[in-house]
């Protein structure tokens, strides 16, 4: 049974379309922990479109559980990483022009960059994950580069329309996620999982923690954002 880490950077997205106050990120941070989530997870992007710096500071103090700090290897973002002290830095690739996090980081191409950040995070005594693709090389190397956690990216299994092809894309996530245990990483998952998708990814064996955001933002403007996160607890923990 997975852990369910929420991403709650689209609370910061809805309040900077306004340039307001509200909906304040920390309150809804503590809403996720009320109804049973094990981590917050925020991404200080380098574009600042939905976290502030001052938001990552006032979750360090509140968050009570455990604070995933999503984050690129920007020289900037690193210095910030480290005085904050996140509980965990998860290392994901970032592009300005994107809608999300498109795709993994490329370990293989960046890797004595990645090894170099990674090594100073974890002298901080901060937990380091890399948000890869499902591919043999990139965990390996991941290993390589001294890291013992990744998180798995599911994009490619929740996009995937076809059964056939969906199945082809879970049966991956399922081999990846025990070679990763094998070479001795602990392995978490995420992007792109929905209410209705997540199950079958929560039952792999061996995958330590979920990360969802979008799914779980999107049904609380319905629902409320304690109840949205609570539906989603309840579907992760009975998979
Ligand atoms: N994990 C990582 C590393 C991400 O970058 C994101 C998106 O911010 C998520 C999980 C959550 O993805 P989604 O919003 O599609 O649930």
């Amino acid at each position: 049974m997975p852990k369910l880490g929420v991403n709650i950077d689209h609370v910061a997205t809805l309040r900077q379309a306004r340039g307001e106050r509200e909906p304040n990120p920390i309150e809804a941070a503590r809403v996720c922990e009320r109804a049973g989530v094990d981590s917050i997870v925020a991404h200080l992007r380098e574009d600042r479109r939905h976290i502030q710096e001052k938001d990552i500071h006032l979750l360090r103090k509140a968050v009570g559980t455990r604070l995933n700090l999503e984050m690129s290897l920007d020289e900037r973002i690193v210095a910030i990483a480290l005085s904050l002290r996140p509980d965990q830095a998860t290392i994901v690739p970032e592009r300005r022009s994107e809608i999300t996090t498109e795709g993994g980081l490329d370990v293989l191409r960046h890797f004595r960059r990645i090894r170099r950040v990674a090594d100073v995070l974890k002298r901080s005594g901060i937990l380091v994950s890399l948000f890869v693709d499902p591919l043999p090389a990139q965990i390996s190397k991941t290993k390589d580069a001294g890291v013992d956690m990744v998180e798995l990216h599911t994009g490619s299994y929740a996009l995937a329309t076809a059964a056939s092809r969906k199945r082809q894309e879970l049966n991956t996530l399922k081999q990846m996620t025990a070679f990763a245990r094998r070479i001795g990483l602990t392995v978490n998952a995420g992007h792109g999982l929905k209410y209705h998708n997540v199950r079958p990814v929560a039952r792999i064996p061996g995958i330590e923690e979920l990360n969802i955001g979008h799914a779980i933002i999107s049904r609380a403007v319905f629902v409320g954002l304690e109840q949205a996160v609570r539906e989603m607890v309840r579907i992760v923990q009975w998979s």
